[in-house]
């Protein structure tokens, strides 16, 4: 059976390397499809993890998980040796800034390194992780070639972004549509065949570098929308107008708006981090991203008028910051998810201990975080706890909470995504952004 027989007929054994928010789902959406999964990661927990089928995932659930594993068509290993048996392999690894905000891609190159050992004859390779424009062109592809192996002949090799929006009730991996672009056309065409036999909707795009772009533009248009409106929550600030209520009513427009809403910062492995990988790559073309750059500085500066919405909520009560208790509803920078990655609230919380303040925070989702001045553990949300902290401070929405009886008992509450909207007692108490 030749790579296209195999996978019309879901025999093709596939290899995912990482298996993090992006990896885990997509194999279990190849295994439902009836394709034999190997899932390869480097961190020893994770994969003890997926072979006791216990989902650390919240999007997998461990009954979703535990079928799959115990059918025997999904395993994990730390051994990348796996690959040898793999026909196709997508790679899903992280692909994070380095301190000095530029693309540190060593994941991915370490993972196509491991690939590059196993290499075999009509294999094919997919990079899922998100890059900027030339990736796979010219770091895979030739760490590939240099083994003797030709692209488009002896293997095939493409893009194909991840889209997965964590905690989404109505899109996941296998309904919101796939992007691919192969390196030649019969790459595209293979890779579209794979994700085609697991996914709804698969589009084609010419070529790697353009699938790799459409990715960045996305997360782009997010950063630099989001940057709009918080710029907007800040004039509205100066201008005394309650940012929530233009929005609401601008988003009425039944055409040529879209709404998007002021919050404490970015959060998140994407949105605060993608754009600066297109930024770089510009940059090497003597091109300078205005746009992104300046949105990665008003959207970087948001904590900071957070920290000035808590000085006037403490203000009003005759109290400085330091010295002061003060609760944060929510460390996860997304409502009803448990990640803390980027998120605005580690940024908040460094800016109110810096100062002096002693910070407590609540959220159901992550039980402790670790700081600069230490590791901070979840208390439970008691009354007391409210009526005892100078300031509860909402940074992400959670819907489990109840705001009414959050406002009631709190001292004083700043509200960094209007959750507090439908509270009629209180409001006095309440600040906004
Ligand atoms: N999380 C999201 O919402 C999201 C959405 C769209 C795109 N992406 C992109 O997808 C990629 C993966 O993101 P993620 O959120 O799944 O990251 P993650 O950190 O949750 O998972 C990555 C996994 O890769 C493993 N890993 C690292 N190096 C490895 C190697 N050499 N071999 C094997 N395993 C290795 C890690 O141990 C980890 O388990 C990133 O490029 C990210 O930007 C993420």
């Amino acid at each position: 059976m030749d790579l296209k027989e195999k996978i019309d007929s879901a025999a093709a054994h596939v290899g995912i390397i990482g298996l993090g928010y992006v990896g885990l789902p997509l194999a279990c959406e190849f295994a439902r499809a009836g394709f034999q999964l190997t899932g390869i990661d480097t961190d020893p927990a994770k994969v003890d993890r997926v072979n006791r089928a216990e989902s650390y995932v919240q999007d997998v659930p461990n009954a979703v998980l535990a079928s799959h594993v115990q059918a025997g068509r999904l395993r994990a290993t730390t051994d990348v040796a796996a690959l040898r048996s793999c026909d196709a392999v997508i790679i899903c690894v992280p692909t994070p800034l380095r301190k000095t905000r530029d693309p540190d891609i060593s994941y991915i190159v370490a993972a196509v390194g491991a690939i590059a050992a196993e290499i075999h004859p009509d294999m094919l390779v997919v990079l899922e992780s998100t890059t900027y424009p030339g990736t796979t062109e010219e770091v895979i592809r030739s760490r590939l070639e240099s083994t003797g192996f030709k692209v488009g002949r002896d293997f095939y090799l493409a893009f194909s972004p991840e889209r997965v929006d964590p905690g989404n009730a109505r899109f996941n991996t296998r309904n919101t549509p796939k992007i691919v672009g192969g390196i030649t056309p019969a790459c595209g065409d293979m890779a579209a065949a794979l994700y085609r036999k697991a996914i709804d909707t698969v589009i084609q795009v010419s070529s790697t570098e353009s699938a790799e772009m459409i990715k960045l533009l996305e997360n782009t248009f997010r950063s630099v929308n989001i940057a709009l409106v918080n710029e907007i929550a800040l004039m509205c600030d100066r201008l005394g107008l309650d940012v929530w209520e233009v929005i609401d009513a601008a988003a009425t427009k039944p055409f040529g708006f879209m709404p998007f809403y002021p919050g404490p910062g970015l959060g998140g492995h994407c949105i605060p981090i993608d754009p600066h990988y297109l930024s770089w790559k510009l940059k090497t073309l003597n091109y300078y991203a205005k746009f992104i750059e300046l949105a990665s500085e008003i959207n970087g500066n948001m904590p900071h008028f957070v920290l000035s919405k808590i000085v006037e909520a403490l203000n009003v009560q005759r109290k400085a910051v330091n010295g002061s208790r003060l609760l944060i509803l929510v460390v996860a920078y997304k409502k009803d998810i448990g990640d803390v990655r980027e998120s605005p609230a580690l940024d908040v919380i460094k800016l109110l201990q810096d100062r002096g303040a002693e910070v407590v925070y609540n959220d159901p989702y992550v039980e402790e975080i670790s700081l600069d001045h230490g590791i901070l553990r979840s208390s439970a949300l008691s009354d007391d706890l409210l009526a005892t902290s100078d300031c509860t401070i909402i940074i992400t929405d959670h819907s489990s909470y109840d705001y009414a009886r959050v406002v009631e008992k709190a001292r004083s509450v700043v509200d960094t995504r209007n959750a507090t909207r439908d509270v009629k007692a209180g409001r006095k108490k309440i600040t906004k952004i």
